[in-house]
This record gives structure tokens, sequence and C-alpha cells, in this order.
């Protein structure tokens, strides 16, 4: 629809087909992948549980279909390639992560990869080479469900493998390392994954916006400026078990106890900023009874702010208010840090890439910070980064089956990628 009024200057998009044929092939992708769950009827697909593997297996497939030579790498990334024609160009990387929450979304990672394995279709179809090489990474993980170590699969590419986190177990006590072996994988080959930053020209994320602000707006697409920090820790809380008949009040040493006013504490300190959050995602009590005052808990901090002052400072204020409750309560709190990831500017030039393919679909600009974190966090440093959002339905929900968008937009998010390829100028 978009193409046809602004027909691109190269006249390449009006190779394709009917109308929203890029945003139905997207959604049907998606509906297909959204199969393969490890807990159905909901969406939930984990590092390296068969329903990954099938799931890595049918993007593959597609990749292939698409035109691009593809393997699945030692950390389960899709990795396809759609070369140029000079050997020697740079390369571009784009994609997202095949993982999901528990009970997630089907678009939350999965579109940066299907978009772009529709768009080298397209590109194959008219026998259109771009000035670089074009490499669509499906990433393995990024949500961190099952380990509860995050961006696996971009951190590998990006060389910033963490190997500590292969001794990382899962509930069942598996090892990462054992899980890679198992799939066949081989951990010992991670490092080798590491690209050179002198070869590549960027690193581009599609990614469903995952918020509000865009359905609002009335727009269907954004740039993303910057995507902010998080910190995040598990905390293990050590009280005492007893009997919930027969031990006064005033003298137990209660987990669950600490743990309620932990997460207190995090929701109103991490109120008093305007882009900081904080979130306790996982909160429990192993093995508890009802007749039992609870003798451990365990919960999760997620902390994240547009600036890295204003993370760090809450993160500091938490911790401290750790030690405060361990003591009035007389109960040991272990925390460990998982993840400590700075805000990360996109650059100027890729987000001023997407905003002019934006204007060319006849479209106002929405440059917006990201709340979440994405593998395009990895980069940060390796190669420039940039990202485009696309707008998320019913009221910007997201890590949740609710997430939804729709064709058209899935469509012109398509075709305002496009646009923007074969506007990318490699630096000579
Ligand atoms: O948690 C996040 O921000 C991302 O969705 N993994
Ligand atoms: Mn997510
Ligand atoms: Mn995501």
């Amino acid at each position: 629809m978009v193409a046809a009024n602004n027909p691109n200057p190269r006249g390449f998009l009006l190779v394709t087909t009917t109308q929203l044929s890029f945003g139905a092939e997207i959604m049907a992708m998606a509906d297909r992948l959204a199969g393969w769950s490890d807990a159905p009827p909901g969406l939930t697909c984990a590092y390296l549980t068969p329903a990954h593997r099938a799931t890595a297996a049918q993007l593959r497939e597609w990749m292939t279909a698409a035109g691009m030579t593809v393997h699945i790498d030692a950390v389960g990334n899709v990795v396809g390639r759609y070369p140029a024609a000079d050997p020697m160009a740079k390369t571009l990387i784009t994609g997202s992560h095949y993982d999901t929450v528990r009970n997630g979304g089907r678009y939350d990672g999965r579109l940066g990869i299907l978009l772009p394995i529709v768009a080298v279709g397209a590109l194959r179809r008219s026998g259109r080479r771009l000035p670089f090489h074009l490499e669509v990474i499906g990433f393995a993980e990024e949500e961190g469900v099952r380990f509860g170590s995050t961006f696996l699969g971009s951190s590998a590419i990006a060389g910033r493998f963490d190997p500590a986190a292969l001794a990382r177990r899962d509930a069942e006590g598996v090892s990462m390392a054992q899980a890679m072996r198992e799939a066949g994988l081989d951990p010992r080959a991670i490092p080798a994954l590491a690209r050179r930053p002198e070869t590549l020209l960027g690193y581009l994320e599609v990614h469903i916006e995952q918020g509000p602000v865009l359905l609002d707006a009335g727009l269907p697409l954004g740039v993303v400026t910057a995507i902010a920090g998080s910190s995040r820790h598990l905390v293990t809380i050590a009280g005492e078990a007893g009997h919930a008949g027969t031990v006064p009040m005033g003298l137990r040493r209660d987990a669950a106890a600490a743990a309620a006013e932990l997460v207190l504490h995090v929701e109103r300190r991490c109120a008093a900023a305007p882009t900081l959050v904080g979130t306790v995602g996982r909160l429990g009590v192993p093995e508890g009874a009802i007749n039992v005052i609870p003798g451990r808990a365990e919960l999760s901090l997620d902390i994240r702010a547009g600036d890295d002052a204003t993370r760090d400072a809450a993160v500091a204020d938490v911790l401290a208010e750790i030690e405060r409750i361990a003591e009035r309560r007389r109960v040991e709190i272990e925390t460990v840090e998982v993840l400590r990831s700075p805000a990360v500017p996109c650059a100027p030039a890729l987000q001023d890439l997407f905003a002019g393919a934006i204007e060319r679909a006849g479209l106002a600009v929405r440059r917006l910070p990201s709340g979440a974190g994405h593998d395009a966090v990895m980069f940060n440093g390796v190669t420039p980064v940039g990202m485009l959002f696309v707008r998320c339905g019913n009221g910007g929900i997201s890590h949740n089956p609710c997430e939804t968008m729709t064709t058209e937009d899935a469509d012109l998010a398509a075709r305002v990628f496009l646009d923007a390829l074969t506007h990318l100028e490699p630096k000579r």
C-alpha cells in the first residue's frame, strides 16, 4: 500500500507480489513457530528444549528457501548468509532471538528473524545483491528462562560469551554444557564464533515495541534511540523453618516475610525516577507447606533505567535495604548478580537510516527509547547498532500470550526495512 504510493527510487520493492504479501508471510511464519512449545497451549520455548530445536530447524529451512546459505552454530544460533558479489565486502548482521519467556508472545524476538528472511527472499527473487554481506541470525537464547543467563546467542557472535555460564544448571540439574552436547553442539567452539569488528558494517534489529508508545501515537513504526540498561540479581533468603502453630510471631525468622518486605521496597524505590523500573518476577518458597514457617525464599530482581547513574543508584539502595532487612529479621540474604548491562545508544547514522525509510513510506518519524533489553545490546562497542520498532497491539502488552501486531504493520516494517537496506552505503 505504502510502497505503491511511495515507490522506492530504485524500484525494487515493486518487484514483489500482492499487497501485504510480506506481512501475511511473516504472520503465518510466526503462527507456525508458535506451534512448537515446551508447555502447550501457551508458547514457551526455552534454550535447547525439543521445541527450541524444532524451531531452529524450521528457521534453517526457511532461510535456505529464501536463498541464504545456512548453518546452526556452536551455541545454537541459526545463521543465514546472503553474500555480496564482492567477497571482500563487510557484513551487516540483522537478527533477534527465537527463544521466548514462559507463556510469551509469538512476535517478541521472532519478528526480527522472520522479517529479514522474507526481505532476503524478495531480494533473491528480484536478483538483487547488496553491496555488503547480509547475515540473518536467529539467536538461540536471549531471555534467560532455562539457565538464568541471558544473551547466550548474541554474546557469542559479539565475542562476549561468558564461559562461566556453561556450568549453570537448569531446574532439573542439567548443566548448560551438558544440554549443548546433548543437542549436538560443541561448547568448546563458542569462542571462535566471535566476529571481528573490522569485518562488520553494523547490526540492525527489528523488534515489536512491547509497549504502548507507538500505539498511542497512532504510528506503525518507530526508531529506537537507546536501549535501557538493566541490572539483575538472584536473591536467596535463609531464615528458619518452624511449626506454624507453635512459634510465637516475635521469635520467627520467616524468609517469606523478608522477601515480601524486599518486594515492596523495590516497588517504592523504583517509582522514584521517571525511566526507572524494578521488578521481582520470580518469588518462591521452595518446598513450602501451609503449616511450616518459610525457612527459605528465592526471588529475582530486575532493575532498569534509561541512564546508568539512575539505575546504579537504585541498585545500591536496594542492596543496602537487603542488608537492613537481613539484620532486622535475623535472616541471611545472598545476592548474585547475573546481569549488568549498560544503557546502549543507537548509532545516529543508523537511526537516520531507518528514519529516512519511514519518511519515504509517507509516515511521521517517532524516535523512542527501548525499556526492554535486546540482542542489540551485545553489539554495543563492537559495531554500530540500529533498531526499528513495530507497533504492539492490545495496549502494548508483551511477555504475555496477548502480545499482538497487525499484518499491515508487519508488511510496512518489511518494506521499510528493505528500503533501509538499499540505502545503506558501506563505508569505503
Ligand atoms: O527482558 C527483556 O527486556 C527482554 O525481553 N529479554
Ligand atoms: Mn522478551
Ligand atoms: Mn525480545
